[in-house]
């Protein structure tokens, strides 16, 4: 599990979260278990004045053996500043729709391959390993379908570039089971299956069956969001991410060993959901609090 909520989460909210609630809620989730925490961005702070504090952030965290803190990276700006905040791992982020790059990050798909060059670069000889994004893999806010080869070809230029894992992003959550075991197989021609992540945001609430039915390819990454926090703010009307609570609640129900302790997973996403003063958008975390007999941590 690859959780994203002080990450893809917070960068959506209107709300200026305090440094010390990002600091404790990403000190909770590695507390659960979870052992790839993405902490931040290292973007523009004036496109995404949520994620300003990064550098913050990440000094302010009592970082924990055995437990990454990756932050996105778009440019080599962003790579000086994460390199200076001691960053151990990083995530470019591409797009298989051409207005969604723009849109994003000021740029053709193109052009911001040849900003991702001197992060690589730079990432090589400070051996800090890269995991790669790819966005509108099932669809685009502003061009609707994307094909299939689309998303292959940009995952393939992201792993032969240097990123050791490349996450496929349904950054809209339009995406069903048999779309999204189309994509994944078109990716896995061209990439190994093991170098692949997915990413699904539940807007359409497809995110569990898109899962379980890239689990039954043989996808063994899954990114989520505790309380099921977030959005993209480039992708108008998207929601957050598939719950954190949800998507381990599905690999335990399958018996798939995660590590993760579902009743802290569920604290730590009542902690961050009291803070934004508001219910956990995940439906697990909404029975067991009904049912807090059962749910002590
Ligand atoms: P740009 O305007 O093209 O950049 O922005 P530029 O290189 O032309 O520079 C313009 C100014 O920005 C300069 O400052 C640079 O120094 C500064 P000036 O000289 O004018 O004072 N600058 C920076 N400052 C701080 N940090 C930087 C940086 N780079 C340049 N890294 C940029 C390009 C990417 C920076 C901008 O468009 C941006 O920040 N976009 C926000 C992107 C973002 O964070 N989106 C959300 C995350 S992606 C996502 O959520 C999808 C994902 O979850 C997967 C999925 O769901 O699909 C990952
Ligand atoms: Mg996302």
């Amino acid at each position: 599990m690859v959780e994203v909520g002080a990450r893809d989460g917070l960068q959506n909210e209107a709300q200026v979260v305090p440094t010390a609630v990002k600091v404790s809620l990403i000190d909770r989730l590695a507390s659960a278990g979870l052992t790839t925490i993405e902490a931040g961005a290292f973007v523009h702070p004036k496109r995404v004045p949520q994620m300003a504090d990064t550098a913050e952030v990440l000094a302010g965290l009592a970082r924990r053996p055995g437990v990454r803190y990756p932050v996105l990276v778009p440019n080599e700006t962003g790579m000086a500043r994460a390199l200076a905040a001691g960053v151990e791992e990083v995530a470019v982020f591409a797009a298989a729709s051409e207005s969604f790059s723009k849109n994003n990050i000021n740029c053709s798909i193109e052009e911001s391959f040849a900003r991702f060059a001197p992060v690589m670069a730079a990432a090589a000889s400070n051996a800090v390993p890269v995991r790669g994004y790819v966005s509108c893999t099932l669809g685009c806010p502003y061009e609707g379908a994307i094909a299939p080869g689309r998303v292959a070809e940009v995952s393939e230029r992201l792993a032969d570039n240097g990123c050791y894992e490349i996450s496929l992003g349904d950054t809209i959550g339009v995406g069903t089971p048999r779309k999204a075991r189309a994509m994944v197989e078109a990716v896995a021609a061209r990439v190994p299956l093991a170098q692949l992540a997915v990413h699904f945001h539940d807007t359409y609430g497809q995110a569990l069956a898109n899962i379980h039915a890239c689990l039954e390819l043989g996808i063994a990454t899954v990114d989520s969001s505790v309380a099921g926090l977030g959005g993209c703010p480039y992708a108008p009307g998207a929601t957050g991410n598939v719950a954190s609570e949800d998507v381990l609640y599905l690999l335990d129900g399958l018996g798939i060993e995660t590590g993760v302790d579902l009743a802290k997973l569920a604290a730590a996403g009542r902690f961050i959901s009291e803070h934004l003063r508001r219910q956990p958008a995940s439906k697990v975390a909404l029975a067991m609090a009904a049912n807090r007999g059962s749910d002590s941590a």
